[in-house]
């Protein structure tokens, strides 16, 4: 046994986050899956994820995330939930909930699904429609989500916001009151993947956030008894870092569609970090000993001001993919924080994007992207 083993960085890790697939019917320009994506063919098999589920439960994993892409699209879900339920392991289902009917919501909630994560992209029916780009996608989630309270199942609203419906952040607050959902997220726009290269399409302003910080206040004031609110700030804007999967390998594994397991699902864009994959070794191997999760765990691997920061427990350093997307070096300081040499830079960046015009999405897809 190496001596990392014995780590306390090397607890089991709380959650599973399974990209069952990357195929998706809609296309947001600000998917966090890579630009890359995994084609069908190379998808891991039933059985494959089957067996993944059994080495989660043998690891201590106690949440399942369900999520990709789009997970309904694998007529193989229901399996999947069941053998989680078997395993005792508590799965939520990360849905854009067009296409799903309630036959099959039944059938998943039957097969043991605990809970419902549900994206809207917008509460205006155009700028749905837009920002998915996919037709008539807000009529076919509300409907989806009154099925999902029908069958009794928490659901949780997930509203991605950014310039072009941030001024309608009370709408999602009546919306997720409206369809009685446990809870919203209001997440701003995180910048990796294909977000990453829509950032000057999306980015708001300042402004914007301000009024996002004090409506989000207000509602939590006023609903707080029917309606947990989740925000997240937009980093560029941030004093702070957030603490990035609290803290790499430290708490979530993600398995990509093809097996490759990852300490964050956007580590891929870090150079020289080698993935192991499911099909060729031991869960548990791969979370405790392999390169790859060692790389950032524990503090060694820091550089100042992190190394002597007081906060560094609190946050982790922030971002090991942004630190590498912004400046190159992912062991650097997140530039999300105020204590970067590289802060005041990237809020400038961050102000004269959204000042400017938008430019057009380029859209999610398998194929080569297109504008509009
Ligand atoms: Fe966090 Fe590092 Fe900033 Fe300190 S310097 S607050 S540890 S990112
Ligand atoms: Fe990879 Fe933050 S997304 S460490």
């Amino acid at each position: 046994m190496s001596t990392f083993a014995r780590d306390p960085w090397t607890e089991p890790p709380i959650g599973l986050l399974a990209e069952l697939t990357h195929r998706c019917p809609l296309a947001c320009p600000y998917c966090s899956n890579p630009i890359d994506l995994v084609r069908r063919e190379r998808e891991l098999s039933t059985a494959d994820w089957l067996c993944v589920l059994d080495q989660a439960a043998e690891l201590g994993v106690l949440q399942l995330h369900l999520s990709g892409g789009e997970p309904t699209l694998r007529s193989d879900l229901e399996a999947i939930v069941a053998h989680a339920r078997k395993l005792e392991i508590y799965s939520n289902l990360i849905t854009a909930g067009v296409g799903v009917s309630e036959r099959r919501l039944e059938a998943l909630a039957q097969a043991g699904l605990d809970h419902v994560q549900l994206s809207v992209q917008d509460i205006d029916p155009e700028g749905c429609d837009r920002i998915g780009g996919y037709r008539d996608a807000l009529a076919r989630k509300i409907a989806f989500a009154r099925a999902v309270r029908r069958l009794g199942l928490p659901l949780t609203l997930n509203a991605v916001v950014h310039r072009h419906n941030l001024d309608r952040l009370e709408g999602f607050i009546d919306l997720a009151l409206e369809l009685d959902a446990d809870r919203l997220e209001v997440a701003h726009v995180q910048y990796y993947g294909w977000a990453l290269v829509n950032r000057a399409a999306l980015m708001p302003t300042r402004g914007q956030l301000e009024r996002s910080v004090a409506i989000v206040e207000e509602a939590r004031a006023r609903f707080g008894d029917r309606l947990l609110i989740d925000f997240v700030v937009p980093d560029y804007y941030a004093r702070h870092p957030k603490p990035c999967t609290s803290g790499w390998g430290r708490a979530v594994i993600v398995v990509a569609p093809d097996g490759r397991v990852l300490p964050c699902h956007a580590a891929h864009v870090i150079p020289g970090l080698v993935f192991a994959n499911v099909k060729d070794k031991p869960l548990r191997w791969i979370w405790q000993e392999s390169p790859a999760f060692q790389r950032f765990r524990g503090f060694a691997w820091m550089q100042e001001p992190c190394r002597s920061c007081p906060r560094r427990e609190i946050d982790f350093g922030g971002c090991r993919c942004q630190a590498m997307q912004l400046l190159g070096d992912p062991e650097a300081t997140d530039p999300a924080c105020s204590l970067s040499p590289h802060h005041t830079r990237i809020m400038a960046m961050a102000d004269a994007e959204a000042a400017a015009s938008p430019p057009t999405f380029r859209y999610r897809r398998l194929e080569p992207a297109s504008s509009c």
